[in-house]
């Protein structure tokens, strides 16, 4: 209804009723992505300002016509195209923009230690994007009930009381070159992405390699973790373990990411070239791809079979002492604002970020030593989400964690 008003009230711009043509816009500001990227931007806070003076003005005609220009040179920016027959039009668009812009804006000049960016998703109403992303992870019904029990209990962890013995301050695994390459997920497989991060990472740091760090040339297939539901359906006896790992993993999300794990031990993983992402698109396990790897080259995480929980809700440490280890994967709240548009800093949102568990990601580092400590997790909305496709979370002490994290226990390799 707001958006139909709104788009009544820009009408008559659209229909052109400016009888002056506007000199060319200038584009040279908007039309590098850099310029819509606050990593830098943040601390001088100068765009910030300058678009809260903008939004100020948005109901007069020249406030308006600016902030158009300013959506036009975002599009650009980020290849937008908006074909006449879609859903919603530019004009929608705009209005969904301008609603993102406050919110980000708003975000930042508040005193937050993360901020926030138009991203590539800020023209999206927010139930797009949630069915893009989120809804990946099922959790257990004890998890939904730990998490409304622990609504809003999430304090920063104090690291004074950790006893980290000999466990280093700080573990970066990107940095030391065991993470493969950001990717993006198509369907809600986000558990079998985490998984391929966990077990690439896993073989690299045990076999002393280096992960592969481009997408193409990324090890370990995901399509191969992933169980296709259709198929499933029709054979009630799954052909085969994963495209491969059956009803219980599929594109429509999982509760536990062991059974990629299984699979990837049983079959032992064989590279994303032989073995592409298809999108989910409903196919048996191709044994046929599998078989064409050797054995002896595929990779195996060499614990077998299942995973290690982590009791990461009663001793931060293990969690600690597991990611010194190697990467985990965890489930979190993800369907929200603030990792939606998230772009960089420590994110630390516990209203917000106290949803139910949805989505799955992998923790490849942290720092206790850093002013706010935090977690490095690795997302699988590609590398031009967040911080290069990467996030950083506030290390909280026992309890449900930042964004429900510790809630269900975190799983590793290793
Ligand atoms: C917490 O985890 C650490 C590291 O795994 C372990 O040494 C310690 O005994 C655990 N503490 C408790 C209370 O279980």
């Amino acid at each position: 209804m707001k958006l139909l008003l709104l788009s009544l009230f820009l009408l008559p711009l659209a229909a052109g009723q400016q009888p002056e043509p506007k000199p060319e816009p200038d584009y040279s500001d908007y039309s590098k992505r850099v310029a819509w990227d606050l990593h830098s931007l943040k601390r001088a806070d100068q765009w910030n300002r300058e678009m809260a003076a903008l939004l100020e003005k948005k109901d007069t005609p020249e406030g308006l016509a600016e902030l158009r220009l300013r959506f036009d040179g975002w599009a650009k920016a980020w290849g937008k195209v908006y074909p006449p027959m879609f859903r919603l039009q530019r004009s929608d668009r705009f209005i969904l923009w301008l609603d993102r812009l406050k919110q980000v804006v708003s975000e930042n000049l508040a005193d937050f230690s993360y901020w926030s960016e138009m991203n590539f998703y800020a023209d999206r109403t927010y139930a797009e994007f949630d069915e893009e992303f989120d809804g990946g992870f099922n959790p257990e019904p004890d998890a939904m009930v730990l998490a409304a029990a622990a609504t809003g209990r999430t304090t920063p962890v104090n690291v004074a009381s950790l006893k980290l013995g000999r466990l280093p301050r700080k573990v970066d695994w990107v940095a030391a070159g065991k993470v493969p390459a950001v990717r993006r997920q198509e369907e809600l497989d986000c558990w079998a992405h985490a998984a391929a991060v966990v077990i690439e990472s896993a073989w690299a740091i045990r076999n002393n390699k280096k992960a592969s760090t481009t997408v193409k040339a990324a090890r370990v297939s995901v399509q191969q973790l992933t169980g296709s539901q259709r198929v499933v359906a029709k054979h009630p006896a799954p052909p085969c373990l994963a495209d491969c790992t059956g009803p219980a993993a599929s594109c429509a999300g999982t509760r536990s990411m062991k059974y990629a794990f299984d699979i990837s031990y049983q079959m032992g993983s064989v590279p994303e070239r032989t073995y592409p992402y298809k999108d989910c698109a409903p196919q048996r396990c191709q044994r046929g791809l599998v078989s064409k790897v050797p054995s002896a080259r595929r990779i195996r995480p060499p614990r077998a079979p299942g995973s290690r929980s982590i009791p990461a809700s009663t001793n931060v440490t293990a969690l600690i002492a597991a990611v010194a280890r190697a990467p985990v994967a965890f489930a979190a709240c993800a369907s929200n604002e603030a990792f939606r548009d998230y772009a960089g800093g420590v994110l630390a949102a516990p209203k917000v970020c106290n949803c139910q568990l949805d989505h799955v990601m992998a923790i490849v580092g942290y720092n206790t030593k850093a002013p706010v400590p935090y977690w490095l997790v690795q997302n699988s909305r590609g590398p031009s989400w967040g911080a290069a496709g990467r996030i950083k979370i506030r290390m909280d002490g026992a309890g449900p964690g930042m964004c429900n994290m510790y809630l269900m226990p975190p799983e590793a390799l290793l």
